[in-house]
């Protein structure tokens, strides 16, 4: 979990990578547009000294450098947030289509999906710790994101789980299919954590659940990746805890009543999003996106 006392550099790293991809004509067409204008909107209102991101990686030499370093010294980290970005998008759509009214992201961060979300009119929650909820608030209120639709939660998840804060919301509706986003999440909980998390999407509504999800798989991994991913996490305070595995998600999701849907792996990812647009750049081993749905 990340520290207490200041919002998740976890995520702020996030956005300011996205950014420096969606500034690179090679990934701009992976790159949705409003979430594009959204990055270069709150990489200019972060705090010193990060907004230095925004001016680096306006400059196509030092973002090819940038990028050329993140991918020698990280194989995979870019291409993966660009992946689960993506695939995410897409999925949200296809889950407002089959019906689903209500969006609750959780360890949402910097994210775009709510915002999304809640402009096309669904009630839209974002789900972080209080910090990270702060400087959110803050910079949407700055940015005009606002809207009567997006609705800010903070909680800290491990402690307070999520049935007694979102039930207290008076935007909350018990009553309607509700999609559930944990992208980047589950990987920084402990098992009991993610066992409760499940038990509450299920406790939440009457109506069947949805749940996008991302995961790594560590033993997939190059050993040295996976060390990296976790030393850098630790390195701005923030921990990844339980390692859930491709082949245990499913057990674990049953346990729940939740049944897997789908799951992206890499090859997938390669096959239809960075082949077609001759992308090279690596992409992590072990990375899975996954879409799993409970019964009503
Ligand atoms: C790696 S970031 C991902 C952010 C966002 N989902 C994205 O993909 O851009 C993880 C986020 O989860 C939040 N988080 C992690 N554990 C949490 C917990 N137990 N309760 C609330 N927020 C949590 C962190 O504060 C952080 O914003």
């Amino acid at each position: 979990m990340n520290n207490n006392k200041r919002f998740s550099y976890t995520a702020t790293f996030i956005i300011i990578k996205l950014f420096g991809l969606s500034r690179d004509p090679q990934f701009t067409p992976l790159v949705d547009k409003k979430a594009s204008e959204y990055y270069e909107k709150v990489i200019s209102q972060l705090p010193s000294p990060l907004f230095f991101f925004k001016t680096l990686l306006k400059n196509p030499w030092l973002r090819h450098f940038s990028i050329f370093m993140e991918d020698l010294v990280l194989p995979g980290d870019l291409m993966h947030l660009l992946m689960r970005k993506v695939y995410i998008k897409d999925a949200i759509f296809q889950a407002l289509n089959d019906g689903y009214e209500q969006v609750v992201v959780l360890g949402s961060g910097l994210d775009f999906s709510a915002i999304r979300t809640s402009q096309l009119q669904y009630n839209s929650f974002e789900l972080d710790s209080p910090n990270t909820i702060r400087l959110k608030y803050d910079l949407l209120e700055k940015l005009n994101y606002h809207n009567p639709f997006l609705h800010f939660v903070s909680s800290q998840i491990k402690e307070k789980g999520i049935v007694t804060t979102l039930k207290s919301h008076s935007d909350f509706r018990t009553d309607v299919p509700t999609l559930f986003i944990a992208e980047g999440f589950l990987d920084y909980q402990e098992l009991d954590t993610i066992h409760r998390i499940l038990d509450d999407m299920n406790a939440l509504t009457d109506h069947k659940s949805r749940f996008l999800f991302t995961l790594f798989d560590f033993e997939e991994m190059e050993p040295v990746d996976a060390q990296i991913i976790r030393d850098s996490v630790e390195f701005v305070g923030e921990y990844l805890k339980y390692n859930i595995g491709r082949d245990h998600i499913e057990e674990l999701l049953h346990t729940h009543d939740f049944s897997l849907r789908w799951v992206v792996d890499p090859e997938t990812m390669n096959k239809e999003k960075l082949k077609p647009l001759d992308i090279e750049n690596p992409l992590f081993k072990g990375f899975y996106i996954m879409m799993a749905e409970s019964s009503p």
